[in-house]
């Protein structure tokens, strides 16, 4: 019989798509968590595949051309693969430089990190900002035009800690990290012209919100930290409204680039989040 209506009504259209269909949510390592943790508070029934790029890990050494190949080539395959709903690249390293290509590339919807400078920018008293991020993060174009877009009339300091991500992955494996890595990051942003007076950081990378507690004690009490996940959360919730979500045994999957025999020791942080099971990919 020919029909010249639609098979289902326009509002159900969004209710049909395949609702164990995942959020995939992509990190050079474990930074990913941090981004995690507020998804789940938002979206509690999503099936969400974690992946961590532990073969690529650290990005924030690496070049722009070495971050940009590889993340659109695994974003690429991943996406071919396990046909996510949504993708959010929950590493500012890697959006601060390849979100506009993979953009390009892949259909599927993508959210990406930005540093919180916005937020920052409303939440300093004094105005004088302090920023950590990795290398890469911190020379990049995109961080500068935030800057101007809206800490223009603010001091934006910015500290590449590369140590900070190290303390993150071993956090997490259950290891003790030597508090004088905080102290060195917080000493490192006090050290440049006006850093004494800097009472707000951005948490520009997301390993390090996984680090408030260690960086509060280093910073001081006077200091907030503020970092995008909350509105990370709300993009992908507002992308996704109105979708059915089926999450299976109600745990969730995390796929790893290499296979490490020492990364057994984070199935305890990972089921914090969630996740039961981890695979290579
Ligand atoms: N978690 C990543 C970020 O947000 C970076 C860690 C790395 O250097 O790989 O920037």
């Amino acid at each position: 019989m020919l029909s010249f209506l639609p098979p289902f009504p326009i509002e159900d259209r969004v209710m049909t798509a395949n609702p164990t269909a995942p959020i995939l949510l992509f990190d050079s390592g474990v930074g990913g968590l941090s981004v995690l943790g507020k998804v789940r508070q938002v979206l509690p029934e999503a099936p969400v595949m974690y992946v961590s790029d532990n073969a690529g890990l650290p990005y924030g050494s690496k070049t722009e051309a070495q971050i940009a190949a590889r993340v659109s080539g695994l974003l690429g395959r991943l996406t071919e693969r396990y046909r996510p709903r949504l993708v959010c690249i929950a590493c500012n390293t890697a959006s601060t430089i390849a979100l506009a290509s993979v953009r390009e590339v892949l259909e599927v919807p993508i959210v990406g990190t930005v540093p919180a400078i916005k937020p920052a920018a409303a939440m300093t008293r004094s105005g004088v900002i302090g920023l950590l991020g990795t290398e890469a993060t911190i020379r990049q174009g995109y961080v500068d035009r935030l800057e101007a877009e809206f800490a223009a009339d603010k001091r934006l300091l910015r500290h590449g800690a590369p140590e900070l991500v190290t303390a993150a992955e071993a956090k997490l494996r259950g290891q003790a990290v030597d508090p004088a890595v905080f102290a060195r990051a917080a000493a490192a942003l006090r050290a440049m012209p006006d850093g004494d007076c800097i009472d707000t950081v951005v948490l520009a990378c997301t390993h390090f919100p996984l680090l408030e507690a260690e960086l509060a004690a280093a910073f001081g009490s006077e200091v907030r930290f503020v970092d995008g996940s909350d509105g990370i959360a709300r993009r992908v919730a507002s992308l996704t409204e109105g979708q059915l979500w089926a999450r299976g045994e109600g745990v969730d999957l995390a796929l790893f680039t290499r296979d490490d025999p020492a990364d057994k020791k984070l199935m305890p942080a990972l089921a914090r989040y969630g996740i039961a099971r981890r695979l290579v990919f």
